[in-house]
């Protein structure tokens, strides 16, 4: 992409900022191009916040929706975690309350809660576990099997993890608002335009949806099988500021997106200008009463233990 000069000199100052703060810059694949060239580490919820827990910046500023800054506010109780827009909700995380869960709970007393972590901290609060979509299955299997679980909020998620794992699951009607706008017909035609085509789709999108893909994958998944395969042509059912860095990382590769009205409004309220502001003066920092951090991190902290 051909930077403009406002760009240049907007990354210049967010560049001298970044020093003069000690801060790092961690963006979600689905940011705008601009700020996905910015940042430091580029990744899936997963990654980030294996970041998010890593990193000895002072300062993190998280490119991403809200409940990703949470989780790396509860991660980091001593470092300043920052969304340069707090508008970046999340229409799944927003489908469910902590009092959902806990009507769940008194109805299922024995089983084990697994938070998908596109989910507030009062919920992840209320869960045993946390999963993303790239450990969803590997987190459910570590469950012994002669327990009873209770997978929140994303029921899609949840349908291929048990499509997957075999494990049934007490699911939620939660549902992500965007993935949802990709249409079996769509994927159909990209498909019947492109027939030699590597197929890829989130684990978000409708059952109907995957069940047509080659390969179901988390963000980043996505983005190492377009690198690894031998097809020139890939379509992707998924947000799609992906392409971006599918585009950047493989030139000489076709990413023919499977809905391009699938993108995500929360995703794109960031821009180098908020970015730059939010570096300035410390905009907006992201805190979680202590008494809710403390149960969502056992419940993140024993995600990270498990591994991919
Ligand atoms: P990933 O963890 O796969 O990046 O997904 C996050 C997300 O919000 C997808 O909608
Ligand atoms: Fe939430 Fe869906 Fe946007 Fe991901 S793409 S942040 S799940 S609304």
């Amino acid at each position: 992409m051909i930077k403009t000069a406002t760009q240049d000199r907007l990354i210049a100052r967010i560049e001298r900022l970044k020093k003069e703060r000690n801060a790092i810059i961690l963006a979600h694949n689905y940011q705008v191009g601009e700020i996905q060239d910015v940042a430091d580490f580029l990744g899936d919820s997963l990654e980030l916040s294996r970041k998010a827990a890593l990193t000895d910046a002072e300062v993190i500023v998280f490119c991403g929706v809200h409940f990703m800054a949470e989780t790396a506010a509860i991660l980091c109780p001593d470092q300043t975690v920052l969304l340069p827009d707090v508008a970046a909700g999340c229409g799944m995380s927003e489908m469910i309350s902590a009092e959902e869960v806990r009507t769940l709970k008194a109805s299922h007393p024995d089983a084990v809660v697994v938070c998908y972590v596109n989910s507030s901290a009062a919920v992840k609060a209320e869960s045993d576990i946390c999963c993303t979509s790239s450990n969803a299955a590997n987190v459910v299997q570590s469950i012994p099997k002669d327990r009873e679980v209770i997978f929140i909020p994303d029921q899609y998620l949840g349908d291929y993890v048990t499509r997957k794992t075999g494990r049934k699951l007490i699911l939620f009607n939660g549902y992500c608002p965007t993935h949802f706008r990709i249409m079996t017909a769509d994927l159909d035609a990209a498909k019947t335009s492109h027939p030699d085509a590597l197929v890829m789709a989130h684990p978000e999108c409708t059952p109907a949806v995957s069940g047509m893909a080659d390969q179901v994958l988390s963000t980043s998944g996505i983005c190492t099988e377009a690198t690894k395969t031998e097809k020139r042509e890939v379509i992707v059912a998924t947000e799609v500021g992906i392409l971006h860095r599918l585009k950047k990382e493989n030139p000489e590769k076709d990413f023919i997106p499977a809905c391009t009205w699938c993108d995500c409004a929360h995703m794109k309220v960031n821009n180098l200008e908020k970015l730059l502001w939010s570096l300035e003066s410390l905009q907006y920092p992201i805190t979680v009463e202590p008494s809710i951090a403390n149960r969502a991190k056992q419940a993140i902290d024993r995600m990270l233990e498990i591994g991919s």
